[in-house]
C-alpha cells in the first residue's frame, strides 16, 4: 500500500478526532480561545500511528497497514447495485434535502429489513436516517444524556470515551478481559448500572472481531429491565445503546443477536446504531441509522437537523433499494466474507505458527468483523541493538520499524493494561500483501 493511501484511509477511518495529531501541541497552549470541550478532545492514538507510517511511507518504506478501520476499494469495492444507484438517483435529480429523519422509502427499507433479517417488528416511526452511524450515536448521547449523567460502557471499545467528552456526560468505563472475550458480562455490569442513564455496547466488538452470544445479552438485557423496576415513575430509565455496524459481517456458525429478541421486555430502551459503512465497505457514502422507540427517534432527528447530518438524498435512494434487495446483498456478502475469513484466518493461523514454534504470541479465532486479535507479550525481548521492549506501544513502534507491520495496541482502545493485545484491520490489505507482512513480523519477533 502506498503513503497516500494509507494516509488517506487512516485520516478517514476510524478515529475518534478529526484534528491531525500535530495540532495537539498547539491547542495545548492556547486553550483560551476555545471551548473547554473542544479543547479537551484527545487526539486520537490512531491518528499519531497514522502519522508514524506516513513518516516512513514518505521515506520510501512499504508498509503492511493493519491499523485503518476502512477498506481499500480495490480489495473490497462497495456493491456495484449501490454505486449505480446513487448515480441513477443523481441523474434523476436526487439532489436536494431530504427530510430531517431520512427518506420515507429508506425508513421504511430498514424496518422491513430487519424484520426479514433480525426479526425486529419497526415501522418507519421507529426508523432516524443519518449520515452514519456517527451522528446517530452523537445524537443518541445528546437526547438521553444531560451534563453529568453516567454512561456505562465496556473496554476495550471504539471512541465512548470521546463522545462522553463532547455530551459532557461521566464515563464509567468497565474493563473486560480476554476470558471473556473482552465483552462484558451482567456480573461485570450489575454495580456500573446503577443509577446510570446509559449503557453502551457493541457486538461484533471493534476492536477485538469478538461478539455476543445469547445467553450473555440475555443476562445483560435482564439487568437493565431489573434496574429500570428499581426506578420511580419520575426517574428517567437507563438506556441501552446497541451499536451493531459489523453485524453482517460475521463468519462461519457466528449469529448476530439483538437484545430485543433475546429479551423483549427491554426494547423500550434499546436504541440500536447501524450502518452501509462496514456492512457494505461504503465508508464514504456515509448513510447510517438508529432504530428505536418513536419519541426517542423524534428528538434525535430533531438533534441531527439542527447538526445537518443527513446521508446525502441519493445515496438514501440507493441504499433503500439495496436493503429491499436479499439476492444481491447475499451474493455480496458471500465474496465479502471469503475475503475477510481469508485473511483474518491467515493472520490467526501465522500467529498459531509462531506460537507452536515457541514465540511469545497468540491470537483469537476469527468470527466476526474486519479485525483479528493478536497478542505479543515482548516485554523484555531484546531488539536487535540489545535494547529491551517495555509495554505494547513500544512492542507497536518496534513491529513497525523492524517489520514495517502497523498493528494497533488495544491501549488505544481504552485499556492501559493491554496485556500486549493489538487490534489487526484486513480491509486495507490484499492477502498477498497481508502473507508477506506478516512473515517479516515473524522475523521481527524471532
Ligand atoms: C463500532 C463502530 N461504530 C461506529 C463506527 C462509525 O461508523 P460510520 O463510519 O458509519 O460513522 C465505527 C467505525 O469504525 C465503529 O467501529
Amino acid at each position: 500500500m502506498t503513503l497516500d493511501a494509507s494516509t488517506n484511509l487512516a485520516t478517514a477511518a476510524d478515529t475518534g478526532s478529526a484534528a491531525p495529531a500535530s495540532s495537539s501541541a498547539a491547542r495545548d497552549k492556547a486553550p483560551s480561545r476555545v471551548s473547554r470541550a473542544a479543547a479537551s478532545l484527545r487526539a486520537s492514538a490512531i491518528l499519531r500511528i497514522a502519522a508514524d507510517i506516513r513518516e516512513l511511507t514518505a521515506a520510501g518504506r512499504s508498509i503492511c497497514n493493519l491499523t485503518v478501520g476502512d477498506f481499500n476499494p480495490r480489495e473490497f469495492p462497495a456493491p456495484a447495485e449501490l454505486v449505480s444507484g446513487i448515480q441513477e438517483a443523481l441523474r434523476a435529480g436526487e439532489t436536494n434535502y431530504p427530510p430531517s429523519s431520512g427518506l420515507p422509502e429508506l425508513r421504511d427499507a430498514v424496518a422491513a429489513f430487519y424484520g426479514r433479517r433480525l426479526g425486529l417488528e419497526l415501522k418507519a416511526e421507529n426508523v432516524v436516517i443519518a449520515s452514519g452511524a456517527r451522528p446517530a450515536i452523537y445524537a443518541a448521547y445528546r437526547t438521553i444524556l444531560d451534563p453529568g449523567d453516567v454512561v456505562v460502557y465496556s473496554t476495550p471499545s471504539w471512541n465512548n470515551a470521546d463522545y462522553c467528552q463532547i455530551a459532557g456526560a461521566t464515563p464509567r468505563p468497565v474493563v473486560c478481559p480476554v476470558g471473556d472475550a473482552f465483552l462484558p458480562t451482567r456480573a461485570a455490569l450489575e454495580s456500573p448500572v446503577r443509577g446510570a442513564r446509559l449503557l453502551v455496547l457493541n457486538s461484533p466488538l471493534n476492536p477485538a472481531g469478538t461478539a455476543f452470544d445469547v445467553d450473555t445479552l440475555r443476562d445483560i438485557c435482564q439487568l437493565v429491565v431489573a434496574e429500570n423496576a428499581t426506578r420511580g415513575a419520575n426517574e428517567r430509565p437507563l438506556f441501552l445503546l446497541y451499536d451493531q455496524v459489523y453485524w453482517m459481517l460475521t463468519l462461519g456458525d457466528t449469529r448476530h443477536v439483538h437484545p430485543s429478541i433475546v429479551c423483549p421486555d427491554v426494547e423500550p430502551y434499546v436504541i440500536t446504531v447501524d450502518a452501509i459503512s462496514k456492512a457494505f465497505a461504503a465508508t464514504g457514502v456515509r448513510v447510517g441509522w438508529a432504530t428505536g422507540p418513536a419519541d426517542v427517534m423524534r428528538h434525535m432527528a430533531d438533534f441531527l437537523s439542527h447538526v445537518g447530518a443527513w446521508a446525502p438524498r441519493a445515496a438514501q435512494v440507493a441504499t433503500a433499494g439495496l436493503l429491499g434487495d436479499d439476492e444481491s446483498i447475499d451474493t455480496y456478502h458471500q465474496s465479502m466474507h471469503a475475503a475477510i475469513a481469508a485473511r483474518l484466518g491467515a493472520i490467526h493461523s501465522a500467529c498459531g505458527d509462531m506460537r507452536a514454534a515457541g514465540l511469545p504470541v497468540g491470537s483469537l479465532p476469527p468470527i466476526a468483523t474486519i479485525y483479528g486479535s493478536v497478542q505479543l507479550e515482548l516485554d523484555g525481548r531484546l531488539t536487535k541493538d540489545g535494547r529491551p521492549l517495555h509495554g505494547s506501544e513500544d512492542a507497536r513502534r518496534y513491529l513497525l520499524q523492524e517489520a514495517g507491520v502497523a498493528i494497533i495496541p488495544f491501549q488505544a482502545f481504552g485499556v492501559p493494561n493491554d496485556g500486549g493485545w493489538f487490534r489487526c484491520s484486513i480491509g486495507a490489505v490484499s492477502l498477498p500483501a497481508l502473507q508477506s507482512g506478516l512473515a517479516r513480523m515473524r522475523a521481527a519477533i524471532e
